[in-house]
């Protein structure tokens, strides 16, 4: 099916379009899915060319000749935008999941020659063939789990060549189907060539590679972890000053293991979003409420690292945060590609309504990587960007826990992925 054939799809039992104000959503607007029940979606060209009650819909003259996909008793929603993975990783760190189990921290794990660092070891090590043969493996995990865009970021590369082997795999990638928003994470650790020199490695950052990479438009963000054992806030306030002058639009990981003052900062700045919040305090909540910062809730790196505090996002919701929801794709937090899992996690440990979930993992993913004009919900002249799942109601998403519901994933009208049937043995 090419991108030219005009696309029906229709009958759907509920079509989730999350259609609304063109900003990002906050609130009671967080909860409202604009849902049309036995909906219809008319694509052409790759975008959307309207949408609304199948009736009317299928009576269109366009619709007549068109390919048709029946939902029938399925829900069809916009393709999860995942806002925040670290795509380009090398292989699992399996290592440091048997330390965890065994009782070492984060922090000790790094120590000991895991962590972060052994990630860039390995990246460092690959050739970018190779890196872009395994992102191309991990997308067709997110394709199969109901994702069409996703923001990828560099940050195991750190060293000029690294970096941009990095960056260039994430281009490589980018529309071979999925759109990749490609981060500058340089200041995710600081590399063991560097090691005791940290403002001296960001001098060379600010003023050498984050330029360059800018020059040859590497790169839409720029990112840093604020953390213990990563870079203070007076560290990232330098970084990311540079990266705003440099005209890159700004991110940071902020509160994940510890209170550190980096998600004020993040507002003051004018990031597009400060992600993890785990440990946000009330002020912090406050000055991100008051903020076009979206606050970027990280569930699965807590779920997998086995910890207990979650990010406080009934407190954000209610405070007007716009909150959103992303899976932090990577092998030492969050080896997961599955954005229904995220929503199973933000409802049953932090309190979200399926309703807030879906539309955090949607339409303010896609705010949270300013890519909201063309994806992150199904309305006409926005790229038919569309899952279709195996239940007839939202809510069932976040409620089968651990469970692939998607029956099929269309990015600009096109099926990338379409469930294949069980085969069960004759009794
Ligand atoms: O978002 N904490 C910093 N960065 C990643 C983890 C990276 C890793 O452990 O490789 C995160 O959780
Ligand atoms: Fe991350």
């Amino acid at each position: 099916m090419g991108n030219n054939n005009p696309v029906l799809v229709r009958g759907a039992r509920q079509l989730i379009t999350l259609r609304g104000s063109a900003g990002p959503r906050r609130g009671a607007a967080l909860r409202e899915l604009g849902i049309i029940q036995d909906g219809a979606v008319l694509i052409e060209g790759g975008t959307i060319a309207t949408l609304g009650p199948s009736r009317r819909v299928e009576n269109l003259s366009a619709a007549r000749d068109a390919i048709e996909i029946d939902a029938s008793g399925k829900i069809v929603a916009p393709g999860f935008v995942d806002s925040h993975t670290h795509l380009v990783c090398g292989p699992p760190r399996l290592a440091d999941y048997d330390m965890r189990l065994a009782g070492s921290s984060y922090a000790e794990i790094a120590a000991a020659g895991g962590g972060i660092l052994s990630s860039v070891r390995a990246v460092r090590e690959t050739p970018i063939r190779k890196l872009i043969l395994q992102a191309r493996r991990s997308l067709g995990g997110f394709i199969r789990h109901g994702t069409t865009t996703l923001e990828a970021k560099s940050g195991y590369g750190l060293d000029e060549t690294g970096e941009r082997k990095t960056l260039r795999a994430i281009r490589a990638l980018d529309g071979r189907p999925l759109d990749l928003v490609p981060t500058y994470l340089g200041a995710h650790v600081v590399p063991p060539e560097w090691r005791g020199r940290e403002d001296a490695y960001l001098d060379w950052v600010c003023t050498y590679l984050m330029p360059k990479l800018r020059r040859r438009n590497l790169a839409r963000f720029a990112d840093v972890y604020c953390d213990e054992g990563a870079f203070t806030v007076a560290q990232a306030r330098r970084y990311l000053e540079a990266a705003r002058a440099l005209g890159f639009d700004l991110k940071i990981h902020a509160g994940q293991f510890s209170w550190s003052g980096a998600v004020a900062l993040a507002a003051e700045l004018g990031a597009a979003s400060a992600d993890h919040l785990d440990h946000a305090c009330d002020e912090e909540i406050r000055a991100l409420a008051g903020s076009s910062t979206l606050g970027t809730l990280l569930p699965g790196a807590v779920f997998h690292l086995g910890l207990e505090r979650y990010a406080p996002a009934r407190k954000m919701i209610d405070a007007g945060v716009a909150v959103a929801l992303a899976t932090d794709f990577n092998p030492g937090t969050s080896p997961t590609y599955s954005m229904q899992m995220i929503l199973a996690l933000a409802c049953s440990q932090m309190r979200m309504t399926p309703a807030e979930a879906f539309a955090a993992a949607t339409v303010n993913g896609a705010h949270a990587i300013r890519s909201a004009a063309h994806c992150g919900s199904l309305e006409a002249g926005k790229d038919a960007d569309l899952v279709m799942y195996n239940v007839p109601d939202y809510r069932e998403i976040p409620y089968h826990f651990g469970v692939n519901l998607v029956a099929m994933t269309i990015k600009r009208g096109k099926v990338l992925y379409r469930e294949g049937d069980v085969e069960w043995p004759e009794d």
